[in-house]
């Protein structure tokens, strides 16, 4: 028998379990470079905010708010309901559901406080795109936020909307949000004050990141949605 033969006979079948390692290695990999993506966006645009020294003015004050409570929080709120997310995928349903909430509200209230420091130090509003997305972030983390509760407590208020029906209004709403403060702050990175800082290549490259870890993380919740729209009209 040649050597060939014998090495060939002697690797395993392909199994299904084999299938699933793919899969699980596929998913993880796609989860690390989400957070490499999350960290390098939220760090530089901290660093941004400090390089002169505390204590800090209105407009540094609300890039640190509002990237750590959007592009922080809030994506680390959505991820952790993921079954592939590093830190939370050995913790219970209720645990991660937990950590959802806590982080949800968390940068839910950063971003709101970011907002409006930089809404009372401008004496006109929404004359630029920038500032347009900005605003539309903030109602629905707003309407979010409200709703949020709705499915918090959507067992206890089943008598008055079903409670697939408030999951589905909550996700519908919410799967906009971080794609519009993602929006925004891409605009952010395009003003000449923040490209004269870092190089417009590097600027550029950040909407990119930007705009990578946004789409993962917003397929996400639109699959999740698409699931409970279709349990919805099947029950
Ligand atoms: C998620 C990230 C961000 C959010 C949610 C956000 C939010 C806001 C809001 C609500 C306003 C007031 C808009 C208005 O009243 O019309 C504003 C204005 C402003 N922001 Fe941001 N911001 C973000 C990131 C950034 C970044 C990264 C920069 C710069 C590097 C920046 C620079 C400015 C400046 C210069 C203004 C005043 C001029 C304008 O309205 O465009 N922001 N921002």
């Amino acid at each position: 028998m040649s050597p060939k033969v014998s090495e060939r006979s002697a690797s395993p079948p392909v199994t299904v379990h084999d299938d699933n390692y793919k899969i699980k290695i596929f998913h993880s990999t796609f989860n690390l470079i989400t957070h490499i993506l999350i960290g390098v966006v939220v760090g530089i645009s901290v660093i941004f905010s400090f390089r002169n020294g505390t204590p800090l003015g209105a407009t540094p004050l609300h890039i640190v708010l509002c990237v750590v409570g959007y592009q922080l929080l809030m994506a680390e709120a959505i991820l952790s309901l993921s079954p592939h997310n590093g830190w939370s995928s050995n913790l219970k349903l209720v645990d991660k559901r937990r950590a959802h909430w806590i982080l949800q509200t968390l940068g839910s209230g950063l971003a709101i406080v970011g907002s409006f420091i930089k809404i009372i130090d401008k004496s006109t509003h929404l004359n630029t795109l920038h500032g347009k997305f900005a605003i539309a972030a903030l109602v629905l983390t707003t309407v979010s936020l409200i709703n949020g509760l709705g499915s918090l407590w959507a067992f206890e208020l089943r008598r008055y909307i079903p409670i697939n029906v408030s999951k589905l209004i909550h996700i519908g709403i919410g799967i906009f949000v971080l794609p519009t403060s993602s929006i925004a702050l891409c605009y952010g990175f395009d003003k000449s004050m923040f490209k004269s800082w870092i190089s417009d290549e590097v600027a550029f490259t950040l909407i990119g990141c930007t705009s990578a870890f946004t789409v993962i993380i917003s397929f996400n919740s639109f699959t999740t949605f698409l699931v409970k729209l279709w349990k919805c009209f099947k029950s």
